[in-house]
């Protein structure tokens, strides 16, 4: 995998390249603080904490390479298809990966990211392989923040709100997205015996 000054370095060339563009206030902070959080929880979990800081600091690459609003595009995708064009395979797979606690949803659930692009995700989801490092940065992104402003969450229901809103997402696929979250938590939780709020000091 590549080295955290690699990532970095590679981050922030898509991202002065962005920038002129498109608003993308709070990415930097977003993607510092998704790292940090992952590394914390690998720590508390005995995983690799620089490969799960990495892949917390890559997982949203897609946003900066595509405008998904306009091109009508899906971060992750992008993301896993710039990492496999590179051969970072376990980073293209986080960049698909962190959007789903769940493969079995329905494409209407992600309908802003267009329903095209989430077929498309699904098939190769079905063949992916997910780790606890997955998982990791799942959580970790339910936790943080886009806006540059609030940074970590006070837990996983405001952040519930802020995709309600800002996705337009009905109310009955946020409850699945909840209830999701919520699953992977005590995965996390139970299988490493450890409290996810408390090391990351959320109250
Ligand atoms: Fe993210």
């Amino acid at each position: 995998m590549i080295t955290l000054r690699e990532a970095i370095r590679l981050t922030k060339d898509f991202y002065n390249k962005t920038k002129p563009f498109k608003d993308i206030s709070g990415y930097e902070e977003h993607e510092i603080a998704v790292g940090a959080c992952a590394s914390i929880l690998a720590s508390a979990c005995g995983l690799d904490v620089m490969k799960a800081g990495i892949m917390g600091y890559c997982h949203d690459i897609g946003k900066m390479i595509s405008d998904e609003k306009k091109e009508r595009t899906f971060h992750g995708l992008t993301g896993y298809q710039y990492f496999k064009s590179i051969g970072e395979d376990e980073l293209a797979q986080i960049c698909l990966t962190h959007t789903f606690p769940s493969i079995d949803f329905k494409s209407e659930e992600y309908a802003s990211y267009g329903i095209e692009n989430i077929e498309k995700a699904k098939d190769i989801l079905i063949n992916i392989k997910q780790t606890d490092y997955d998982k990791i940065i799942q959580l970790s992104d339910l936790l943080v923040h886009f806006n540059g402003k609030t940074v970590i969450y006070k837990n996983m229901k405001d952040r519930m709100l802020y995709i309600e809103n800002e996705y337009n997402v009905k109310p009955q696929h946020i409850r699945v997205k909840y209830k999701n979250a919520i699953k992977l938590k005590r995965y996390l939780e139970n299988k490493y015996n450890c409290n996810v709020y408390k090391l990351l000091g959320i109250k």
